[in-house]
């Protein structure tokens, strides 16, 4: 059997790297080989944003470069498929494996089918029901055309259900960015916070504070809808700069996109003459994951932070109306509530985070064995 997976951006890398150690293991131990290419579509290029994730995760190098780049949606997914379909009509898999929710998912998704390969969705069924968002666009598109659908939780089942996708195509694995998670835990909290801070620090000259374990909040954004309007991203920033970091050090790893906007909206000379507020690079997955063991907050409106806090019960606000990934939520016994991105709320649910202990939580199959469940529905189903 011959499979060709797919990763483009940043949070495709956590999720590919245990799926291909579960291919190396299946093959290490006899039976039916399977064949495996890379490809990566290209659409995060930075060496932050992607080189690092590789190294970091022992993923091989990727067999395929598309070589997309940035660009708007339409380019974006339109070169991904002019490239993907040369890759599909030369290779010839048995499987396309596409995972997450990113423009590589939808493209390369799409591609497969209309060149009559089978297409596994790892992810399969989360819906924010926000149409406004890319991400869902890419989860409806995908989930409508793969054969086989593979949830994280049973939530996304029912989603699945209830748009008529058959029971047969649907599988139950669980996360399997939880995978790299348990895999990756022991050499992050190895790592010391002032090295990680100096190791990313984006000023080189600032002054770092004094940050000590459990008396720090970090923070996120990256989303078009939190970034790209000057007054949401002003009064966020405000608020972060000028209460949050008046409480306690804030970390802030910042996106490509996050800082191009402080740029335009000049906001970038308020944010680096913040005491307190620690400006990084976009930091690599164990720092990431060692910040996030003992901080006392996070802010976010990434998903997969919200997830990864959920397992290690950090108190989270997210940073958004809605979410594909209601299993995080405290209604659903996890860490996190949602803030949208209205300051009076925010204040709210900080103050009420503020109080609270840490609380981890693992929904069900979040156990660090999702990558093998993949495989072994991958095989069963061909
Ligand atoms: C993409 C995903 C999003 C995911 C996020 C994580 C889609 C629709 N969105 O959004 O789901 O949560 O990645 O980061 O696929 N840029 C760089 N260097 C890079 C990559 C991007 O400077 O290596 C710049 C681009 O020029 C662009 C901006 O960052 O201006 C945004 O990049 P883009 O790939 O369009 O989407 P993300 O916002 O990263």
């Amino acid at each position: 059997m011959k499979i060709l997976s797919v990763v483009g951006a940043r949070p495709n890398f956590m999720k590919i790297a245990p799926f291909i150690r579960a291919i190396e293991k299946h093959n290490a131990g006899g039976g039916e080989p399977v064949q495996h290419l890379l490809v990566h579509t290209g659409q995060h290029y930075d060496h932050q944003m992607s080189q690092t994730f590789f190294d970091a995760l022992n993923i091989p190098p990727a067999d395929i470069h598309l070589g997309v780049g940035s660009g708007t949606h339409a380019e974006q997914v339109g070169n991904t498929m002019m490239a993907f379909e040369k890759v599909v009509a030369e290779e010839k898999p048995d499987w396309v494996v596409v995972v997450g929710d990113v423009n590589a998912t939808l493209a390369c998704s799409v591609t497969a089918k209309k060149q009559h390969v089978k297409c596994c969705h790892i992810e399969a069924g989360l819906r924010s029901g926000d149409e406004r968002m890319p991400e869902e666009i890419n989860r409806l598109v995908t989930d409508r055309l793969s054969d086989l659908l593979l949830t994280p939780d049973t939530l996304s089942i029912e989603n699945l259900k209830k748009e008529g996708v058959e029971d047969h195509k649907i599988g139950f694995v669980g996360n399997i960015m939880i995978d790299t998670l348990e895999a990756q835990r022991e050499k992050a909290a190895a790592l010391s916070i002032p090295e990680v801070l100096k190791a990313n620090q984006l000023l080189k000259d600032a002054v770092l504070p004094e940050v000590e374990e459990e008396n720090y909040a970090v923070m996120t954004l990256h989303r078009p809808s939190n970034v790209d309007h000057r007054e949401i991203f002003t009064a966020l920033v405000n608020f972060l700069t000028d209460e949050v970091s008046a409480d306690m050090p804030l970390l802030w790893p910042i996106h490509p996109r996050a800082r191009k906007q402080l740029e335009l909206f000049g906001l970038w000379e308020k944010v680096i003459s913040t005491p307190k507020l620690v400006l990084m690079q976009p930091i690599g997955y164990h720092d990431m994951l060692r910040l996030n063991m003992t901080a006392k907050l996070f802010l976010t409106d990434s998903g997969g932070l919200q997830e990864e806090c959920t397992v290690l019960g950090t108190p989270c606000l997210t940073m958004r109306w809605n979410t594909e990934r209601p299993v995080t939520l405290k209604e659903h016994g996890g860490a996190s509530v949602l803030v949208g991105n209205n300051v009076g709320r925010i204040r709210e649910e900080y103050r009420t985070a503020l109080a609270e202990k840490r609380n981890a939580v693992r929904p069900e199959l979040w156990d660090g064995r999702t990558a093998e469940r993949c495989l072994e529905a991958i095989i069963k189903a061909s």
